[in-house]
């Protein structure tokens, strides 16, 4: 079959990362995406074990009803308590369906001028750049450090904690500091804390901060990066009414909302995750990562520069000499898919250069696989 939307001859590492991770999907050791792929656990067996009953449930419920119980569900779990009193929330398809609505809405505001945490998942800057707003690189540091001095003239700051692919979270006194910042300045705060689910760090409620702040704010949710469900998902905008930005006018240019079958679901699972489910995954997500940490021990095989990170996927920064786009290239070859990090580095693609990205939500016996390729490359590229 043939792989869309790239041309004949076209090096694959210039591919953005999604189309590295499409192609990932047909054959071979996917460790490419970041979507939830491990096994599922005995409590989530036994909800898909009810999908039947889920899907009659759905037709017969008010549609509302279930959107609201599966947005205080998934958000009341994650400690996300003001959200439930302060912010609209609007049900989408992905979180990239709420990228897309967050991006058009400052388009249509006239805020153009976005700084956008670097580095960062490629498609947030794709989608900020392709509704035609003008993003200024924001390195990560300066906003973990909360250096609000150093920033230019903005209409709206994004930034994505935790962070992919770091796993770099922001701390409460630092958003503080920044939605403090936002409100002097009259700039949009806007968060996608599709990640936020992996890592306890993440999880003080955010949403206090914001409304305390009386910054206009946005932040977008997502399931789809935490359960295992084949991308069954709800991606959340949530937002204060008020503000500046057509939110819901876009949201209803573009969606009526999201199948009731799939509220169920988000709202079993999310109830399975405060039962035990989401310290599981913490467990399985741990144990993955010191697998793989362990199979290609620093300095022999790279570095794991990223000792704090907690989520889904993590960085191996490469032997010096190596570049990721081929290392990567190789590895497919060899029928393992990892991703290159140069498109991380949106603003500048070199900064990426020696770092590749690993998912770790997969089975566990895929992830070993992976990494003995890895190794066997790694160990015959520095004998070599
Ligand atoms: C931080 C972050 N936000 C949003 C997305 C987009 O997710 P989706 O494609 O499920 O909408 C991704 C994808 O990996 C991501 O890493």
């Amino acid at each position: 079959m043939t792989v869309p939307h790239r041309e004949a001859g076209v090096r694959l590492s210039t591919a953005n990362l999604t189309e590295l991770e499409i192609r990932a999907e047909r054959v071979g050791l996917n460790l490419a995406d970041g979507h939830a792929r491990q096994p599922l656990t005995p409590g989530q067996e036994k909800i898909v074990d009810r999908l039947p009953e889920l899907f009659h449930t759905a037709r017969r419920a008010v549609v509302p009803d279930l959107d609201r119980e599966a947005q205080v569900t998934y958000l009341s779990v994650l400690g996300q308590h003001t959200a439930l009193t302060e912010a609209k929330i609007l049900s989408c398809y992905s979180s990239s369906v709420a990228m897309e609505i967050f991006a058009r809405a400052l388009f249509a505001a006239g805020l153009r001028r976005v700084g956008l945490i670097h580095p960062t998942f490629d498609n947030i800057p794709d989608i900020l750049r392709g509704v035609g707003l003008g993003l200024r690189a924001v390195p990560e540091h300066v906003l973990h450090r909360a250096d609000t001095a150093v920033l230019p003239d903005l209409d709206a700051l994004f930034i994505t904690t935790p962070n992919n692919p770091t796993g770099g979270v922001l701390d409460e006194p630092a958003l503080a500091q920044w939605a403090a910042w936002c409100a002097a300045h009259n700039v949009v705060l806007a968060l996608d804390t599709s990640f936020r689910a992996f890592d306890p760090r993440a999880q003080y409620d955010h949403y206090r901060v914001l409304a305390d702040s009386g910054v206009e704010w946005v932040v977008i949710e997502d399931t789809g990066k935490v359960f295992p469900s084949l991308d069954l998902k709800v991606g959340f905008l949530a937002y204060a009414t008020g503000g500046r930005l057509p939110l819901w006018r876009i949201y209803t240019d573009i969606l009526l909302g999201v199948s009731p079958m799939i509220l169920c679901l988000v709202t079993a699972l999310a109830r399975e995750g405060a039962g035990g489910g989401f310290a599981a995954l913490h467990q399985t997500i741990a144990r993955h990562r010191a697998g793989l940490h362990a199979a290609l021990p620093q300095p022999t095989y790279g570095r794991w520069p990223d000792p704090g990170n907690r989520i889904s996927v993590e960085r191996l920064a490469l032997p010096p000499g190596l570049d990721a786009g081929r290392v990567s290239d190789d590895l497919r070859a060899r029928d393992v898919h990892v991703l290159p990090c140069g498109n991380f580095h949106w603003a500048d693609r070199a900064e990426g250069a020696g770092h590749l990205r690993i998912a770790l939500s997969r089975p566990e016996k895929d992830l070993h696989a992976g990494a003995e390729v890895i190794r066997d490359y790694l160990a015959a590229a520095s004998a070599g």
